[in-house]
């Protein structure tokens, strides 16, 4: 990296990549049975390469029963055959190594799969030696140990016949909680991980880390007038003690390499952070925070609050300056396309991708990107419940079902907040099957891939995969775009994000009209002509002549002012 070293933070290759997110079902097929698969992901390491991708995240490729697409886990050191084979992964990471990338997998360790031998075994008898390996309580009075709401809604306890005990799942019913007080459970989870990171992986993002603890006593929560069943967060997630679980996990087995680790940490704020992911006490490198996540479940009417948005990015930005590093990302493949909620997909389609893209991309962090985000890919079209796959939906839909409200309402529902949204295959080409598949896809292919796919935008300097690709560039030579100081401007402006990153006397500085309306503005705080632009998604004069911006529905310029 040229420039000079930072002063005030620890340079880490893991900070200065930038990180990509397959999700393996939906990125490429290479044998023509309309899932995608393991040499699928390999055919396409070249154009991951091309676009500047340091590090790619691959979601379980294990051998799962799909319950929950593959994060119910029946084998940890297997290979889904779906996917392919063990010679097909090693062979990924040979090429992934070869071109100079990183790997990274998804481990899954808060639960299994209920047809993991460890399960099958736990459940044959209650004086089977692994039954302590998960959570079996008796019943109360007839009904479950007590009303835990799943996170995938329903009770979190399932029956089992055969020892006439509960279980706990704080997911679906086929996802078992594994028992995290249990030492035999964590010696044979970081077995398995050192057995993966002994492969020559590059590291971890760890699934749900943050509900590994359950509160002792699992007592009871309040619940809503009516409702058999109550959100159990404050019992469940983030609960004191899961510290001593991370810091042993870490010291047995990431620690003992040069890898990057992310958690998946729901519930923890930038109060706690440090905790996690302070570099002096060496447990994880980073977190996904889903502070701002959480807006995209707002009323859809309501329209967005950029004050909001504002604040829950600044939170981390400044919550962990100093100590600790962020992990910077969008969409996932938990959410809902990002240009169909704070963008604008239907007029001012580029301009939003844009815009949103240099928004988060130049913070401070490890920015990650979801597959098909490169490209503008949005949320898709359900015509009947038949369209939907994810569990979780079909699960709220018997709730919505149980609560009287009418099929239309519920796929209205649905259609803007399910997760299918954002696993439709990846639009490659125009071509049938969207260059994903020459058979039909596993799941329907959004309808608008004739128009936005990758083949259409590959060379095109002006498409959203080509400014994705500039802008990756950009961070990547410039070090004050990787380790400068976040500092937000204009900070009540209704309209406009914009944020200064500054480092050793640098000062670059991110605007973005994050509306459909255009945003003029006089007596700027700062001397922007004496800067020079570096980046933009409309045609700008490259040194501005006054102080002053006229910025049109969402347009985005990055400057450095003092060249
Ligand atoms: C978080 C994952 O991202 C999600 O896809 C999954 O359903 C749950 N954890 C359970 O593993």
């Amino acid at each position: 990296m040229p420039g000079q070293p930072p002063t005030s933070v620890t340079r880490h290759w893991w900070k200065e990549a930038v990180a990509y997110q397959i999700y393996p079902r939906s990125f490429m097929d290479s044998n023509g049975d309309g899932i995608g698969d393991l040499n699928g992901i390999t055919a396409r390491l070249d154009y991951l390469q091309d676009l500047g991708i340091d590090v790619i995240w691959i979601c379980p490729m294990y051998p799962s029963p799909n319950d929950d697409n593959g994060y119910d886990i029946s084998d940890y050191q297997g290979i889904m055959a779906e996917f392919g084979t063990m010679a097909d992964f090693d062979r990924l990471l040979a090429e992934v190594h070869a071109r100079g990338m990183k790997l990274i997998l998804d481990l899954v360790v808060n639960h299994s799969s209920d047809e993991h031998p460890w399960f099958i075994e736990s459940r044959s008898s209650r004086g089977n030696p692994k039954r302590d390996w998960y959570i079996w309580r008796d019943g109360k009075n007839g009904a479950e140990p007590n009303n835990w709401e799943s996170i995938f809604k329903g009770s979190a306890w399932e029956y089992d016949q055969t020892t006439e005990q509960y279980y706990l799942h704080l997911f679906s019913r086929k996802q078992p909680d594994l028992n995290w007080e249990n030492p035999e459970v964590r010696d044979a989870i970081y077995e398995m991980v050192r057995w993966w990171l002994d492969k020559g992986i590059d590291g971890f993002r760890l699934d749900a880390i943050s509900h590994i603890k359950k509160e002792a006593g699992l007592s009871d929560v309040p619940a809503l007038e009516g409702q058999a069943y109550g959100a159990a967060w404050d019992k469940m997630m983030n609960v004191d003690g899961i510290i001593e679980h991370l810091d042993e996990m870490c010291r047995e087995t990431f620690n003992r390499y040069d890898v990057m680790t992310v958690g998946e940490a729901n519930g923890v704020s930038p109060a706690q952070a440090e905790d996690w992911i302070g570099e002096r006490h060496q447990r994880l490198d980073m977190i996904f925070a889903f502070d701002h996540v959480g807006l995209w479940a707002e009323d859809e009417a309501a329209g967005l609050d950029l004050s909001q948005i504002k604040q829950a990015f600044g939170r981390w930005q400044t919550g962990v300056e100093g100590f600790g590093w962020n992990a910077l990302f969008v969409e996932n493949h938990d959410v809902p396309r990002i240009i169909s909620k704070w963008g604008d997909a239907e007029h001012y389609w580029y301009q939003s991708a844009t815009a949103i893209a240099s928004l988060y991309f130049l913070m401070q962090g490890t920015p990650f990107i979801y597959q098909g985000q490169e490209i503008g890919m949005t949320n898709t079209t359900f015509g009947s419940l038949d369209d939907f796959n994810d569990v979780a939906a079909k699960n709220q839909y018997v709730q919505m079902k149980q609560q009287g409200v009418d099929d239309a309402e519920i796929i209205r529902t649905l259609s803007q907040t399910s997760r299918d949204n954002a696993r439709t295959p990846m639009q490659w080409d125009a071509g049938p099957g969207a260059g994903f598949t020459t058979d039909r896809s596993w799941l329907a292919l959004n309808p608008n891939f004739e128009t936005i796919n990758v083949a259409s935008q590959w060379r095109d300097s002006d498409s959203v995969l080509g400014f994705y690709r500039q802008l990756i560039r950009l961070r990547k030579a410039e070090p004050a775009l990787i380790y400068g100081r976040y500092r937000l401007e204009l900070e009540s402006d209704p309209q406009v994000y914009a944020y200064s990153r500054l480092l050793d006397g640098q000062h670059w500085l991110v605007l973005v009209n994050l509306s459909d309306r255009p945003a003029q503005r006089r007596q700027l705080p700062w001397p922007l002509h004496h800067g020079r632009l570096a980046l933009a998604n409309y045609p700008v004069e490259p040194h501005p002549a006054e102080d002053t911006l006229d910025l049109r529905p969402f347009e985005a310029r990055v400057y450095r002012l003092n060249d």
